[in-house]
């Protein structure tokens, strides 16, 4: 029996969880996600197929294994049905291995409408979010008049449960144009799937402890990452969710017992898409050359990501705050090219300095980091999978990282593809 493993971003989300998901998945039995919803986009390469998955955990791409969608993430069931048509254009057979919680919330067209709206009404402070319609998704979950998975097994109830909406959120409903404001539109498409998610409800909580019981190896999928996390992230530029290590917990139902190790997922440099305060940006020719080698595009919106140096301060606070015992370190090629490294190990505010995450956002936005410089290997490391065949100053950065977090190194990724791997 191997241990059961989450998985969470330490950084701003894509660092690359997708695929390392994927790799992990291969000595798990169950792999089950905790939260967030369709705003994540977790990229998974395999040969010549492409997999972008935003909701099923990543997984799913390997046959046999059962996947859950925990009570924790907020479920868009047009979005599901697509992805899961997604899978089945592509060959993969989800029937009878995916489920999803009965008590998750729905994300409903409306929740989009207010999403946009709301970032309109922010003016030029505008979160950048997704558009996926999460936080107020979130917001109704909290608020407690949310919609859930369980509720669309029943016609009057559904009914009920979208005209007390229709009330809430008049001011944004009524006299609407737009389709997504139409809930008589919305049940019907509701009902049309409600056939679809009777098959895929579950009790997720109690089937993951008979799974434990069985010893079962599960791994935990986070999405977003640390330093979104609505809590412990740079708040508010932050998404809804709890991204750390206890979102696993209350978004699944299991006990801190069901967890035997953290993996934290980190990108050997830094990104960022939307709004919020971003230390170690490079608004310079050094950031274009980050997104152009590493192809930072969304994988969800296509938006630019912000990029920037590895942040080791940020990096501490996401060790710390989930309890990481090793780190999977991800699309190192993409700094084969570079004559220096450079990564923050303090910040500097009003010169003082900090080796911690300033709680204040105001006093993130002002902090200045304080580099060490190391040098670049200039050699392509792409698809290397031994750790001793990567050049001596890409290992020395390595080390130097893990070495100043006191975690070890799972795995390295030297490329996007499965097999360009080092297990370390
Ligand atoms: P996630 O949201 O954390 O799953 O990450 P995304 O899928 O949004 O973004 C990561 C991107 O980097 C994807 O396009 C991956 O295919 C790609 N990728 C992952 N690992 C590597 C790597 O080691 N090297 C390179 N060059 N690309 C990688
Ligand atoms: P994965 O799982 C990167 C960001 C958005 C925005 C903020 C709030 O692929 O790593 P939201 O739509 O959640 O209300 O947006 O959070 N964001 C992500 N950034 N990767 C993600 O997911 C993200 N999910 C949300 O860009 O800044
Ligand atoms: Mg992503």
């Amino acid at each position: 029996m191997s241990a059961n493993k989450v998985v969470v971003g330490c950084q701003w989300g894509d660092e690359g969880k997708g695929k390392i998901v994927d790799l992990l998945a291969a000595e798990a039995d169950v792999i089950a996600r905790f939260q967030g919803g369709a705003n994540a986009g977790h990229t998974i390469i395999v040969d010549d197929q492409k997999y972008i998955l935003h909701l099923i955990p990543s997984g799913i791409i390997h046959p046999g294994k059962i996947c859950y969608i925990g009570n924790g993430v907020v479920i868009d069931p047009f979005g599901l049905k697509e992805e899961l048509d997604f899978l089945t254009s592509k060959g993969i057979d989800y029937k009878g291995r995916l489920f999803v919680s009965a008590a998750a919330n729905l994300v409903l067209p409306y929740h989009k409408l207010i999403d946009s709206l709301q970032e309109k009404n922010r003016g030029t402070s505008p979160l950048g979010t997704t558009m996926r319609g999460i936080g107020p998704a979130y917001v109704d979950k909290v608020a407690r008049h949310g919609i859930r998975v369980a509720d669309m097994f029943n016609r009057e109830r559904l009914k009920k449960r979208l005209e007390y909406q229709a009330v809430l959120k008049s001011n944004v409903l009524t006299g609407s144009d737009d389709e997504r404001a139409d809930l008589d539109r919305t049940f019907n498409e509701l009902m049309g799937l409600s056939d679809l998610f009777e098959e895929l409800a579950a009790d997720v909580s109690l089937e993951l402890a008979k799974a434990q019981k069985k010893g079962l190896s599960i791994l935990y999928e986070g999405a977003q990452g640390c330093m979104l996390d609505v809590d412990l992230g740079t708040y508010p530029y932050a998404t809804s969710s709890n991204t750390t290590v206890g979102g696993a917990l209350t978004g699944l139902g299991i006990g801190p017992k069901a967890i035997d190790q953290v993996v934290g997922v980190v990108k050997a440099y830094t990104t960022r898409v939307g709004a919020g305060p971003f230390p170690t940006e490079l608004v310079d020719d050094t950031g274009e050359e980050l997104r152009r080698l590493g192809d930072e595009y969304g994988a969800t919106t296509g938006r630019p990501r912000r990029c920037g140096w590895l942040d080791l301060v940020s990096l501490r606070h996401a060790v710390r705050i989930n309890g990481v015992d090793s780190v999977a370190i991800t699309k190192l090629d993409v700094l084969d090219e570079f004559d220096e490294i450079k990564v923050a190990t303090e910040y500097e505010l009003h010169g003082q300095r900090l080796s911690e995450v300033p709680l204040d956002l105001v006093d993130l936005a002002h902090v200045r980091p304080i580099y060490k410089s190391l040098p670049g290997w200039k050699t392509d490391t792409t698809g290397i999978t031994n750790f001793a065949d990567l050049p001596e100053n890409a290992r020395a950065y390595l080390e130097f990282v893990a070495g100043d977090l006191g975690v070890t190194i799972a795995l390295i990724s030297t490329g996007a593809q499965r097999k360009e791997t080092i297990f370390v």
